[in-house]
């Protein structure tokens, strides 16, 4: 994956890795990690009926499971075919998607905003608004967990892993940080770097 450093944002350039099927992260189901944080973590009583917002959802293979456990999902990608994609790839579960620039969302009070592979998509000069436009679109006792690309960080890409001093600087004062672990199944794109992480709001 590569894009041009002045065209960070290019939603062109995401139309046309979907387009064209040029999917590296895509890891074509759902995580083990994750299964285990809703499943045995949190217990499924517990997140049935919670609101869950998934950034930049690519094809939302986590949408239709979240979904399946009873949360009320929002998928959202800048990429009207990663929406198609992902809409053919939820059927009829209950998952409401939308065609819609991350930070240009307004403030919402969902309990849950589930990351992969988002932050590392977005350019490093576009990265400070993340924790705020996080803050706006969670209620207070909201938590965002997931998978980050943490390793030293490079000029080129997309993915734009961050490195952990900053990815500790960027969320300071905003979210407190609850676990951060490696991970089993991943990507070769990830280079062994992806880690789970769960994010509490500082109150
Ligand atoms: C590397 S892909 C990851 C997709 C998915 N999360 C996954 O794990 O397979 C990054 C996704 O973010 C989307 N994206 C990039 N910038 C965005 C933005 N500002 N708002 C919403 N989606 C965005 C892209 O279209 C792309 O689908």
């Amino acid at each position: 994956m590569s894009v041009d450093a002045d065209q960070p944002r290019s939603v062109e350039f995401w139309d046309n890795l979907y387009k064209e099927g040029r999917l590296p992260w895509d890891c074509g189901g759902v995580p083990e990690r994750l299964r285990r944080f809703i499943e045995l973590e949190n217990g499924e009583g517990r997140v049935a009926g919670k609101s869950v917002l998934i950034p930049g959802c690519g094809s939302a293979y986590e949408a239709a499971y979240l979904a399946s456990r009873g949360m009320q999902v929002t998928a959202i990608d800048v990429s009207e075919p990663a929406i198609e994609r992902a809409r053919s790839i939820v059927g009829d579960l209950p998952v409401r998607f939308e065609v819609s620039d991350f930070f240009e969302l307004v403030q919402n009070d969902f309990d849950f905003v589930y990351e992969r592979a988002f932050l590392c998509a977005i350019h490093p000069s576009f990265r400070d608004r993340f924790p705020a436009v996080l803050r706006s679109l969670l209620k207070d006792e909201g938590k965002l967990f997931g998978f980050f690309f943490v390793d030293t960080e490079r000029k080129s890409g997309p993915p734009y892993p961050i490195a952990e001093v900053n990815l500790s600087t960027l969320m300071t004062g905003l979210f407190q940080q609850e676990a951060d672990e490696s991970t089993e199944d991943q990507l070769a794109v990830f280079e062994g770097k992806e880690r789970w992480q769960v994010w509490s709001k500082v109150l």
